[in-house]
């Protein structure tokens, strides 16, 4: 017994001696390297690591998109979605997310307006479908009908759509609330490059902005975008038209902020309940209107980024090379179908067809 284990005592040793010096040497510089490395990442926190292992499980998300749910909206569990640690903070986080995390949300039951466009439902969701593929983008509809919302006009129920987005995909990170009467016009368009990646949101958001409130001119609000952001802070991408924040195409992050916010908008005694002409529209255009906080973390783009209008100037109508067309007011003149036909007839062109002023 002792001596089998004495004869792998000398063996070892030998092994030892017969490692050439610089070998030793290397070793204990590259562990050096990595201690050094690790003390400072130090900082970051786990969980960001954690949220972006491989293992995570992907299981097809079950939506009834079919019967009512049953009771009111605010008392089903998705309005219980989570929030990691790190996006729980006062503080906010910033980083680049993975694809799959951006959750592209049509939130609809293919009626209102829109129904004037035959199929329209199913024709885009079935380019979104090819455009999330493309990407590896997360594709998802949420039929609106379901939700009780007790009085208040349809168009409200796009935000339970939000929760239920959040709630349905754990890991989403970010859910892009994009009405049916929108065509995507460019499916090579990079969202996290071009919107939603710290770097795209540091360049691309519009500082000191007046935020819009539909009588501008008659009675000027004074109150502006901030003048300096913190990336972290951010946590809704909106756009302005001409008279106010537009809806049809919003980002939401998952952060405590955002899930507060979205309480906030269908508080039905002060704003759901309540005669909105613009709904959900004025509901955070109210907000932000009236609390600093709000506007610290609502961003706006220029309105072309990612809610260009079938018609307009240089800032509103749709331009060669924008990521999307929003039929936003087509009914007013009837011409839903036509334009919708027109554009979609187009989607992915490369040649010139509505160039920009030079
Ligand atoms: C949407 O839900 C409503 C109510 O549950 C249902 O009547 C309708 O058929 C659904 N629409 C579609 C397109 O499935």
């Amino acid at each position: 017994m002792s001596r089998s284990v004495s004869f792998l005592a000398n063996n070892k040793m030998q092994v030892l001696q017969s490692f050439p010096r610089k070998s030793i040497l290397l070793a204990i510089s590259l562990i050096t390297i990595f201690v050094v490395l690790f003390r400072f990442y130090g900082d970051v926190p786990v969980d960001y690591y954690r949220n972006y292992a491989p293992g995570d499980a992907i299981l097809p998300v079950k939506t009834n998109n079919e019967t009512p749910q049953p009771g009111y909206f605010k008392a089903q569990p998705e309005w219980n979605w989570d929030v990691p640690d790190y996006a729980s903070g006062w503080k906010g986080y910033a980083r680049k997310p993975r694809n799959r995390d951006i959750v592209v949300l049509t939130a609809s039951d293919g009626g209102g307006h829109n129904s004037a466009i035959p199929n329209v439902l199913e024709r885009v969701l079935d380019d979104r479908e090819k455009y999330c593929r493309k990407h590896g983008y997360t594709n998802l509809w949420l039929n609106t009908s379901r939700y009780d919302i007790g009085d208040a006009h349809r168009t409200w129920s796009k935000i339970p759509a939000v929760s239920e987005a959040f709630y349905l995909h754990p890991t989403a990170e970010w859910v892009w609330l994009l009405d049916t009467d929108i065509i995507i016009m460019t499916p090579e368009y990079d969202l996290v490059g071009e919107i939603l990646g710290p770097d795209a949101i540091q360049r691309g958001l519009m500082r000191d902005t007046p935020i819009l409130d539909g009588q501008l001119k008659n009675n000027p609000t004074h109150i502006n975008t901030p003048k300096d952001f913190r990336v972290e802070d951010i946590d809704i991408l909106i756009t302005q038209d001409h008279q106010s924040v537009n809806t049809g195409s919003t980002f939401f992050r998952r952060s405590a902020f955002t899930r507060l916010l979205l309480e906030m908008m269908t508080d039905y005694t002060m704003l759901m309940g309540k005669e909105h002409v613009g709904a959900e529209q004025d509901a955070i255009k109210h907000l932000m209107l009236e609390h600093r906080l709000v506007r610290n973390h609502v961003g706006i783009y220029p309105q072309r980024k990612f809610n260009a209008y079938a018609q307009g100037g240089e800032n509103m109508g749709y331009r060669d090379g924008d990521l999307l067309v929003h039929f936003a007011g087509c009914w007013v003149g009837g011409k839903c179908q036509e334009w919708f036909e027109e554009f979609w007839g187009k989607k992915g062109h490369t040649d010139v067809w509505k160039p920009k002023e030079q």
